[in-house]
């Protein structure tokens, strides 16, 4: 485990990363902000990887229970990440503006059980939605490209080298190599692997 300074000097929040992170040290959290509603007690509850950035506007909404992970050089650009479970962003992955990437609903789908959710909300001194419902891990995979605003819902698998169209909601799992888009997401067309260009980079990991 690695210890902070992960943040820029000039972080405008006066928060702090959690304790129970694993953050290497070539990772970027541009702000502290990204954290106010990680509640994590997991032994490790958030990992990011070498190279690995979280940008403003970044959220990382995490129950008790959660445990989000970024792999190395992925870049998380003011996407809102809901996890009671387990979410995972695999290397080289980026997510743009606004996507919600949610493992958990947090609320019942029955009408009268979501009242009563609601109900005990209000008597809390957090007033927080916390864990609750049948979290379903998401797992995104290597070098994918999530667009902005795009919705990925629970329990959804997102193969190596898929693309998500802007405003798209996932609700099923995508093939690697394919474009999807729409709602609900379906695919627009494949992406040949030679096309993709495989690489190596230059520290010798194989890049799609
Ligand atoms: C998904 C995306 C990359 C596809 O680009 P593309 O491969 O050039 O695909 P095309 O524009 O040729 O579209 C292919 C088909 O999918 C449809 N489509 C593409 N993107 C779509 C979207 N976001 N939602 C719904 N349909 C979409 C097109 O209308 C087209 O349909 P048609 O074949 O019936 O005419 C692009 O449309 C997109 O959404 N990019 C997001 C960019 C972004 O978020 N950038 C943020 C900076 S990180």
């Amino acid at each position: 485990m690695t210890t902070p300074p992960h943040t820029r000097t000039w972080d405008w929040y006066p928060g702090s990363i959690p304790a129970n992170s694993d953050i290497h040290g070539t990772a970027y959290i541009e702000t502290t902000f990204s954290f106010t509603q990680y509640r994590s007690r997991l032994a490790r509850g958030f990992y990011a990887g070498r190279g690995a950035s979280a940008y403003l506007g970044t959220m990382f909404d995490v129950g008790e229970r959660g445990h989000v992970s970024l792999g190395n050089f992925a870049l998380v650009h003011g996407a809102r990440i809901i996890c009671d479970l387990e979410v995972t962003i695999g290397d080289y992955s980026l997510i743009s503006w606004n996507v919600v990437i949610m493992d958990t609903y947090r609320v019942p789908a029955n009408g009268g059980e979501r009242r009563a959710v609601l109900e005990r909300v209000s008597r809390l001194e957090e007033r927080l939605l916390s864990s609750g419902g049948n979290p379903r891990a998401v797992t995104i995979g290597r070098n994918v490209w999530i667009g902005f605003d795009a919705c990925i819902l629970p329990g959804v698998v997102i193969g190596e080298g898929a693309v998500v169209g802007a405003k798209s909601v996932v609700a099923s799992d995508v093939e690697p190599y394919t474009v999807v888009a729409g709602n609900p997401a379906r695919i627009v067309r494949h992406i040949s692997v030679t096309a993709a260009a495989i690489a190596l980079n230059s520290e010798g990991s194989h890049v799609s």
